[in-house]
């Protein structure tokens, strides 16, 4: 069963509240989006007293796009965050951000910009829960969705069929089928979603269309 997961990526606390209340009762998950304007050319809200102050349901996947994620994670660690996604790209740490991750039980993923080779993952695939193909640039709603991460997809899902993939950016009905053909299990939706005007219609429509 595919999972279609709302993205939440605000500047402040009231358009975090404002989401999570317009999400809560249509989904079980929705993803966290954290920006550091170092890693990605963007701020967001910091996350963790956001997170932690909040009374919901909700599973929050946190999405770091932040440069040095070995300095965040403790800090994450300590809110009840479902699971860690880090960017390959951003750390030279990945075996001791897994390892934190895997003691405090969280599952935790591995985020691959559009243009980072399968090959940069190595020895972590085992390790990890999810690989997390973008496919935008990453740091904003509304990017161009990059069509070459299709064949990426394609060739890690042969070499690891059951290894679960997320996807993140770009997700519409239109994309949706190629991105679940490529081998997806995860579609992160952000724009598609809040600018439908209608929330649960348009991640129906999503599922229909796939
Ligand atoms: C992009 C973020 C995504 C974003 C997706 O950098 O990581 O999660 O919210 O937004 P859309 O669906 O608009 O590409
Ligand atoms: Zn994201």
């Amino acid at each position: 069963m595919v999972e279609i997961i709302p993205s939440i990526l605000v500047k402040t606390k009231e358009e975090f509240l404002n989401k999570i209340l317009a999400v809560e009762n249509i989904s079980e998950r929705v993803h966290l989006d954290i920006a550091d304007g170092i890693f990605v050319p963007n701020m967001t809200i910091s996350g963790f007293e956001e997170v932690e102050s909040i009374e919901t349901n909700l599973k929050i996947d946190v999405h770091l796009m932040v440069s040095k994620p070995e300095n965040h994670i403790i800090r994450w660690l300590e809110t009840p965050v479902d699971s860690i996604t880090f960017h390959i790209e951003a750390t030279q740490k990945a075996q001791e951000i897994i390892e934190k991750a895997k003691e405090a039980d969280r599952r935790v993923g591995i985020a691959l910009n559009p243009e980072t080779p399968i090959s940069a993952l190595a020895t972590f695939i085992d390790q990890i829960d999810f690989v997390h193909f973008m496919t935008v640039e990453p740091g904003f709603y509304g990017g161009q969705f990059v069509e070459s991460v299709l064949d990426k997809m394609s060739d890690f899902f042969y070499f690891y069929p059951d290894k679960p993939i997320s996807v993140d950016g770009g997700v519409n009905p239109e994309t949706a089928p190629k991105l679940i053909q490529a081998g997806a299990n995860m579609l992160v939706a952000g724009s598609y979603i809040w600018n439908s005007g209608n929330i649960t219609e348009a991640i129906e429509k999503i599922r229909n269309d796939i």
